[in-house]
């Protein structure tokens, strides 16, 4: 039974990666529509291979699972399905992260993916009142060069993009190879957010506020292990986008019983719950936030925290930021 009380709290998401909110269903009917060959026979299979040994198991996954979406339409679809979901369970403000150059490998030009997804936006906000935006990411096992094409790619849509963000796998990328990307991003008006300490180390949290300067971290459990970050992270009020099924589901951290959120708010953090991928990770914003009512007893009081940090970290206009607090 989803609890009536996290069901009903308006709460923004800001970590959700649109290619992987690709439920399976729409996968096949995608595989099927584009003629593009799936590596399961059916969805159930395929739910069923949703089982990984870390953040290096999952994003090939991810990546062969994203390559179905080919046309215009597909990036409608999905981004119209995600928001449809998201509204559903109380979110107010989706802040959604693109990562472009996966398609753009697949021979996707940027305007089909940029122009459909802010139809989506657009149609979501007017028929269910879900106010969308578009962060675009680069991918971190690329390099500067490629992230820095992609700036010079989505120019043209400057003004209808709000954010620059990084993902994919951190280890052995630390973020000092992309601060000339960060900073690129920011002389060009956008906010940044950069994933750090999600399976990198608490180090990667530090360079990335050092080198990087970004707006918000994405994950950053890892800065627990630190006290001096922890510090840092309290007194400078960085964001850190935490997404607590996703931690278990990548062997982050052991369990949801030993995830180090409760220890993040108790420091004084100002932390958000988000879903990252969510049918790869077993939930949507909501089964997050009962997880971690559930395995880490934050009361309701705390979860009404937690979504209010949400708006306070969102790079919405501060004044409709202040009609949320
Ligand atoms: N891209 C999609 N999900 C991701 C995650 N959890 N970490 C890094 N990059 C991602
Ligand atoms: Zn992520």
């Amino acid at each position: 039974m989803p609890d009536a009380f996290i069901a009903t709290l308006p709460k923004a998401e800001l970590h959700v990666h649109l290619e992987g909110t690709l439920e399976p269903e729409l996968l096949f009917a995608l595989a099927a529509r584009n003629e593009v060959a799936l590596p399961w026979p059916d969805v159930d299979q395929a739910r069923a291979a949703y089982t990984f040994t870390g953040l290096e198991h999952f994003l090939p996954l991810l990546f062969r699972s994203a390559s179905v979406l080919r046309a215009g339409q597909d990036f409608y679809d999905l981004a119209h399905a995600y928001l449809t979901r998201a509204a559903a369970d109380g979110v107010r403000r989706a802040e959604m992260f693109l990562g472009v150059q996966t398609f753009l490998d697949a021979g996707v030009p940027i305007a089909c993916q940029l122009d459909t997804v802010l139809a989506a936006i657009a149609d979501a906000r007017a028929d269910l009142g879900i106010d969308g935006a578009l962060i675009v990411t680069s991918q971190r096992h690329r390099s500067q060069a490629a992230a820095l094409e992609v700036l010079d790619l989505i120019q043209p849509w400057r003004e209808r993009i709000i954010g620059i963000g990084l993902g994919a796998a951190e280890r052995g990328n630390p973020p000092v190879k992309f601060a000339g990307y960060f900073a690129a991003a920011r002389a060009r008006g956008y906010r940044t957010t950069i994933h750090a300490g999600e399976d990198g180390p608490a180090d990667y949290v530090r360079e990335a506020l050092d080198v990087c300067e970004p707006d918000r971290i994405d994950h950053g459990v890892a800065a627990i292990d630190d006290p001096e970050l922890v510090a840092r992270l309290r007194d400078e009020e960085i964001p850190l986008t935490v997404c607590p099924l996703s931690n278990v589901a990548l062997r982050v951290v052991p369990s949801m019983a030993a995830h180090p959120l409760r220890a993040m708010v108790e420091a004084g953090l100002l932390v958000t719950v988000n879903s990252d991928d969510p049918p790869y990770f077993g939930g949507y914003v909501n089964d997050n936030y009962e997880a971690v009512h559930t395995h880490l007893g934050l009361d309701r009081a705390t979860l009404a925290d937690l979504a209010r940090n949400s708006f306070r970290a969102s790079f919405d206009d501060p004044a409709r930021v202040a009609a949320h607090l």
